[in-house]
């Protein structure tokens, strides 16, 4: 064991899931149980299932309110997409679900060379891009909307964190993670972007990576994003959103204090990666419904697709912003 490695086990010792967890309610701090997560303040308990805390809100595990059945259809999506891999035996080299960045004449901020005989390069070069110039070491890092863990295992790779934690509303991601993860320090578990399972102040990173499109509630995100993380560090974000709904987020975001460091529109990148291996990352999937097809072609940004075209209309923009917490 080198002195990073070691000096990152001493530091684990200290931080126990009751330390971590936080009531995704009322954000008092969860005390472990046997088989749940309980919190005395509001007398919620939150299944451990399989070694996996599932911290969704019982609002959110109940039926009828219409912003919940966007979380349960894109929880199913999800669920899908593990199985189409699944079907098309190569379910354990798929770890990213992003469109991944191809370089062109736009400016790049990552120093970063990605090594040769790397997997996923584009999605890896979209990572290292929305990560920048921004220092890692001996962190502690969320990733909201982990997917199947590639930023995570990235991250972990290349940028020395002391920690890192991958949150998902889709069970079956996160549990395709955790059978994966071999290190102490990293957790996953299941929650919703809106209502964060931490305490105020504990993360040094947030990383937000083509996820926010699908929250009902976007003000309500950022404002998570803000309670968990310290002062003085940052929320790593890229999305594709509408162009009209980048400059409200722009709006909020500087409302509740955050900083733009960088506020970047890599749609053109974004297409270059599209054209280049969307076709090709199609075929990893096996057939399922018609329904599910159709919405992997636009999650997958196909050309031809209506997103794709979107972003040539530039109806829509896939931006990276790098955001302060003053
Ligand atoms: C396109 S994938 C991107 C995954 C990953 N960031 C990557 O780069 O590979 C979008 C992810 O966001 C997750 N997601 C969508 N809505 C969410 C929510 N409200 N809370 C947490 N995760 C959510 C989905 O389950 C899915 O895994």
């Amino acid at each position: 064991m080198n002195d990073h490695e070691l000096w990152r086990t001493e530091l684990n010792k200290v931080i126990s899931l009751e330390h971590m967890y936080h009531c995704p309610s009322c954000y008092a701090p969860l005390i472990k149980e046997l088989t749940a997560l309980s919190c005395e303040a509001c007398k919620t308990n939150y299944p451990v299932s399989g070694e996996i805390p599932i911290l969704l809100t019982p609002l959110l595990r109940s039926e009828g309110n219409p912003t919940d059945q966007v979380k349960q259809d894109i929880q199913q999506h999800y669920t899908q997409v593990s199985e189409s891999l699944e079907k098309g035996q190569v379910s354990k080299y798929v770890t990213f679900l992003n469109y991944g960045y191809l370089p062109s004449a736009n400016e790049q901020y990552s120093p970063l060379e990605i090594p040769q005989n790397t997997m996923s390069r584009n999605a890896v070069k979209l990572l290292f891009e929305v990560i920048g110039q921004a220092d890692l070491e001996g962190k502690h890092i969320l990733d909201v909307g982990c997917g199947r863990g590639g930023s995570i295992e990235i991250l972990n790779r290349f940028f020395k964190p002391a920690m890192l934690v991958g949150l998902d509303i889709t069970e079956a991601s996160i549990r395709f993670n955790h059978n994966r993860n071999k290190f102490k320090h990293i957790h996953f578990c299941v929650g919703d972007a809106e209502s964060l399972p931490f305490g105020n102040e504990s993360f040094d990173v947030v990383l937000n990576i083509e996820s926010s499109y699908a929250y009902p509630d976007m003000t309500e995100f950022y404002r998570q994003v803000d309670r968990v993380l310290k002062k003085g560090s940052h929320f790593l974000y890229g999305d594709i959103l509408p162009v009209s709904k980048f400059e409200e987020s722009a709006r909020m975001l500087n409302q509740l204090g955050f900083e733009t460091i960088r506020n970047q529109d890599i749609s053109e990148n974004i297409l270059l990666s599209c054209d280049q291996s969307a076709s090709r990352n199609a075929e990893a999937y096996g057939a399922l419904d018609d329904a599910f097809m159709a919405r992997l072609r636009e999650s997958l940004c196909l050309p031809g697709s209506q997103i794709y075209s979107d972003l040539i209309s530039g109806v829509k923009q896939f931006r990276i912003m790098n955001l302060l917490k003053a």
